[in-house]
C-alpha cells in the first residue's frame, strides 16, 4: 500500500468509527472498538491498544494482540516518552531505542499516540507495533492523531 492509498484508508477507517461513536459516548467502548478496527483493518499491525494513566502508572487498556505487559515501568520505554512529551513518538527500529520495553519480541518498529481527554489532560496512549522496520510514518501520525480525538468526540 503506498502513502496516497494508505491515507485513503485510514480516513475510510475513521469515517466508519465517527458514525458508530454518534451513538456511544464510552470512552472504553470506543477505546476497544478503535484497537479492533485498526487491527483488523490495517496491515502490519502486530499489536494495537492503549495504556492508560492511572495514580502515576501507565496501565493495559483495549487492545488487539498477544499478551501485552500489564504495567509499564514510570519513565520508561516509548509510551511513557510519549507522555512525558505529549508528543506522538515513532520508533523506526525499537531495539535501538533505550530502554524500549519488550512485550512481544516480534514487534521491530512502534508508533505511539498520546490520548486527550475533552479537557485537553493527557490520559494515556495509542501504541501500535510492527513485525516490519520503519512501518510507520507521518501518515500514520496524522491519521491516528485523528482518530484518538474520536474516543472523547462529544457529539450534539
Ligand atoms: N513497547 C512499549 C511497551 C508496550 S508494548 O509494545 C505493547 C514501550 O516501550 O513503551
Amino acid at each position: 500500500m503506498n502513502s496516497e492509498e494508505k491515507n485513503a484508508h485510514y480516513k475510510h477507517i475513521f469515517e466508519k468509527l465517527n458514525g458508530l461513536f454518534a451513538v456511544c459516548s464510552n470512552s472504553v467502548a470506543r477505546m476497544t472498538t478503535i484497537a479492533a478496527v485498526l487491527h483488523h483493518k490495517m496491515d502490519n499491525f502486530l499489536w494495537t491498544g492503549y495504556y492508560l494513566l492511572k495514580d502515576d502508572n501507565l496501565d493495559v487498556g483495549p487492545y488487539q494482540g498477544t499478551l501485552a505487559c500489564m504495567r509499564l515501568k514510570k519513565d520508561t520505554g516509548v509510551c511513557w516518552s510519549s507522555v512525558n512529551k505529549k508528543e506522538v513518538v515513532i520508533v523506526p527500529d525499537v531495539h535501538k531505542f533505550q530502554d524500549h520495553i519488550t512485550c512481544d519480541s516480534r514487534s521491530n518498529s512502534e508508533i505511539v499516540i498520546p490520548l486527550f481527554d475533552a479537557s485537553n489532560n493527557i490520559v494515556g496512549v495509542l501504541d501500535v507495533d510492527s513485525e516490519l522496520f520503519s512501518n510507520f510514518d507521518e501518515v500514520d501520525a496524522l491519521n491516528l492523531v485523528a482518530i484518538n480525538t474520536l474516543v472523547f468526540k462529544q457529539y450534539e
